[in-house]
């Protein structure tokens, strides 16, 4: 008989778990059989003492067993995911997605919700009205088969039991531990039936993961896992130290992605991004030189092939058309302040965390789960890392619901920023890929 006590221990002193351990632990969790509190403990054992790889891949092998393992082997081509560990200002999924389809691979993208200060691609998508994330496994494949892409959330069934064990990361302070990361991630992108699995991996003061050493080891052991369960994954590992593109929130995020999408985006770093890992994703899938999916993936810009499938997809999974191709009809937030800059000279930094946590206070995420999100709220950022400011320019704009939440929020907001006399460079966007 094994127990839950003894586990707990073995594994507060450092020693390592059995794969009938770790599978009793996570069953039984995931049924109800053992309380928050203990789980809680083992969480925090293994965010101080960590695992082996053996006892990781036991782990995601047994949270991937708790649900349904999708079968899309009637569905003809290659299937891709991209999964993120989680950014400020992180829309890449909802360009990657439609523009990889156009270029001719199967996307069965599974997503998640805003966590912490982090932003959520199914958060995003559900400001457009009308939009369903929750789908049925057949519709899903429905969807997919038909319009080559589908971006749902985690349905009930799939992998039970990261549904559990994140909600109560998120609220024990074990959110942060690659064991737990690359379980978590992991099982459920082994659950959904892909062939080909593309990672960003975020590095910097708006990620989980807050230096290079950190970030690349959490991609190795990812890519480790994706490769024993004989998949093709690549991983990126990149800048989270200032938001990605201009807009943090959801409803302007997907302003900024379809205005990307029509070819009409002057924000750099979200091209560059989003070319680079959907490039990835498509040579995985054909065999190309990742050159020659590039040239292909900027083609379904131009000729707004990407921006079709967009529109398809939203279409498929019932939102409203309208507004995605008229994003002037979208209800307006009620406060719109502006931030500006205390003093010249560069921006030298930018607190990206701060700026995730000032947009979740704003209602763009939960601070608590039964918080609802409200779509309209968020912040523009107009001046990055590097860039040149004079006394009193606009850094940033709040969109606001309500004139405290405004307020504190731009306090936030010029708490973020720190300037500088001197030049200070961009920081490096894509800094390695591994494979
Ligand atoms: N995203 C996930 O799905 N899980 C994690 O643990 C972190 C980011």
């Amino acid at each position: 008989m094994l127990s839950p006590y003894e586990i707990i221990l073995r594994k507060r002193e450092g020693g390592t778990l059995s794969a009938e351990e770790i599978e009793y632990f996570v069953t039984q969790y995931t049924l109800g059989n053992i309380p928050d509190y203990q789980v809680s403990s083992l969480l925090m054992a293994i965010f101080f003492k960590g695992m082996i790889d053996r006892e990781i891949l036991d782990l995601t092998h047994a949270m991937m067993l708790t649900g349904t393992i999708v079968r899309l082997s009637d569905v003809p081509g290659c299937k891709a995911d991209k999964h993120s560990t989680g950014g400020v200002g992180d829309k890449v999924s909802l360009m990657l997605a439609p523009l990889a389809a156009a270029c001719g691979v199967k996307v069965p993208m599974v997503s998640g919700r805003g966590l912490g200060h982090t932003g959520g691609t199914i958060d995003k998508l559900e400001s457009i009205p009308g939009f369903r994330t929750g789908i049925s496994i057949s519709e899903y494949k429905r969807i997919l088969k038909r319009v080559g892409l589908v971006m749902s959330r985690q349905s009930d069934d799939l992998v039970p039991a990261d549904r559990k064990l994140y909600a109560l990361r998120d609220v024990t302070g074990t959110v942060e531990s690659i064991p737990l990361i690359t379980s978590s991630i992991m099982s459920k992108k082994l659950a959904e039936g892909i062939d080909v699995l593309v990672l960003d991996v975020k590095v910097g003061n708006g990620a989980f993961m807050k230096d290079l050493t950190q970030a690349r080891s959490l991609a190795k052991k990812m890519v480790q896992v994706g490769k024993l369960y004989g998949k093709k994954v690549a991983a990126y590992l990149t800048d989270m130290s200032q938001p990605l593109g201009s807009e943090v929130g959801n409803w302007n995020e997907v302003v900024e992605s379809v205005k990307m999408l029509r070819g009409e985006s002057d924000a750099d770093d979200i091209v560059e991004l989003t070319t680079r890992l959907t490039a990835e994703m498509v040579s995985l899938c054909s065999g190309e030189t990742r050159a020659v999916a590039s040239q292909r993936v900027k083609k379904a810009i131009e000729s707004g092939a990407g921006y079709e499938k967009f529109l398809e997809m939203v279409k498929a999974q019932g939102g409203d058309l309208n507004v995605v191709e008229n994003p002037a009809k979208y209800r307006k937030p009620r406060k719109v302040v502006e931030v500006k800059s205390p003093e010249g000279g560069y921006v030298a930094s930018v607190d990206t965390f701060k700026i995730g946590m000032a947009a979740v206070k704003l209602g763009a995420g939960r601070e608590n789960v039964e918080d609802k999100i409200d779509p309209v709220v968020g912040i523009t950022i107009l001046k990055k890392i590097g860039e040149r400011v004079s006394a009193g320019d606009v850094i940033a704009i709040v969109h606001a619901n309500d004139e405290e939440r405004a307020k504190s929020a731009k306090v936030e907001i010029e708490g973020a920023y720190s300037f500088s006399r001197r030049k200070c460079s961009r920081p490096e966007l894509i800094k390695e890929r591994i494979a």
